[in-house]
């Protein structure tokens, strides 16, 4: 029994070392598989080689004794785990902390670009008047860009200088052949297409032309499109809109003229000159001529006219019942004359010192 004792001694020292030196846990799960390893652990070998070794009469005592030192074991390594958990979770508890002293992390806020902020409020002047919105593909076919709004054939518009086609397109019929669409008319087709009059859309959208970027220029940029449809609309509700609107976008004062134009799908056709809002239409400011204006007193903006029969024949609309206007104006033209910027540029080079300025 002394003997029994003494290697008891030992066997619990020894499981009380290890269990010092636990670090990980790997070395932990180790440890654990070392000593309680139910096939060849240390426990499962003092258990039979212990018990085996005793004489016949003392095994009951033996056994008892074994098991208190098993139980004991099995203790020292339970706690010497669980104390390595804890010290671990409590060091990743320090790593976490939160210094609430410390400055907070900024994230701006962003903000509408200009362009679609002037597109909006556009397009916001049009609901008001009872205006649905539209839109449609930016690539698109020959004859929704072309064909339907009246071009001919041989018109220099779909001249490669302006528009931007599709690669290999060439095996199909001209009608079908694929581009990047040049204004938002061909939303007009489209929305006549599907809706019967009366029809009051605006369209916004991007376009795309082949222009070499320069101060006034953009090989993509934004137009709003609009179209109204019914029974007697004539010229003087397209004056009254456009004049309305204009008056809405850039002040009450401003006023509108009307001058003769030409588009291949309204007949007929007009471009609307704005009052002059830099010199207020005088011609001259500051002591000299008007820049902005050229000193006519008067600003160019956007092309309009009443739909040409031609277009109805597209869309199955009889021209004999139904009349209508389209206008069509460019988002940026707008939004350099309103906020006075002097590069279009200068909305697309994403320079958030000139976006912010907007928000
Ligand atoms: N689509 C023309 C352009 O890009 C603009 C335009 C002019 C649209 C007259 C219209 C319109 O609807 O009636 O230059």
């Amino acid at each position: 029994m002394a003997a029994l004792e003494k290697a008891a001694e030992n066997l619990l020292a020894a499981v009380r070392r290890e269990a010092a030196e636990v670090r990980s846990e790997s070395q932990g799960k180790e440890f654990r598989d070392r000593w309680m390893a139910r096939k060849n652990g240390i426990l499962t070998q003092v258990n039979d080689l212990w018990l085996k070794a005793a004489p016949k009469d003392a095994k009951r005592d033996v056994g008892q004794r074994v098991n208190e030192v098993k139980t004991q074991v099995e203790q020292t390594i339970v706690d010497a785990l669980e104390n390595k958990q804890k010290a671990a979770s409590a060091s990743s508890k320090d790593a976490e902390r939160l210094d609430i002293t410390l400055p907070g992390i900024r994230r701006p806020l962003g903000a509408e670009h200009p362009i679609i902020k002037t597109m909006n409020e556009m397009v916001g002047v049009f609901r008001n008047l009872g205006y649905s919105v539209e839109e449609g593909p930016e690539i698109e076919t020959d004859y929704y860009n072309f064909e339907a709004l009246n071009f001919p054939p041989n018109h220099p518009a779909r001249d490669t200088q302006d528009t931007l086609f599709i690669a290999n397109q060439e095996s199909k019929p001209l009608r079908d052949r694929l581009l990047l669409r040049t204004h938002t008319s061909p939303v007009q087709i489209r929305t006549m297409e599907k809706m019967k009059p009366p029809v009051r859309v605006v369209c916004p959208g991007k376009v795309h032309r082949n222009d070499a970027p320069d101060a006034t220029h953009s090989p993509i940029f934004h137009q709003i499109e609009g179209l109204a449809v019914d029974t007697n609309i004539t010229f003087s509700d397209l004056k009254g809109t456009l004049d309305h609107a204009m008056k809405e976008m850039f002040g009450s004062s401003v006023k509108t003229r009307f001058y003769p134009s030409f588009f291949p799908f309204t007949e007929p056709s007009a471009d609307v000159q704005i009052s002059c809002i830099f010199c207020g239409g005088r011609g001259y400011r500051d002591g000299g001529p008007c820049r902005n204006c050229k000193a006519s007193g008067w600003i160019e903006l956007l092309g309009c006219g009443m739909v040409d029969p031609n277009v109805y024949g597209f869309v199955d609309y009889d021209p004999k019942k139904v009349s209508g206007f389209a206008f069509g104006m460019g988002v940026e033209r707008i939004a350099i004359l309103k906020y006075g910027v002097d590069d279009i540029q200068l909305f697309f080079n994403g320079d958030v010192r000139f976006l912010e300025q907007f928000a």
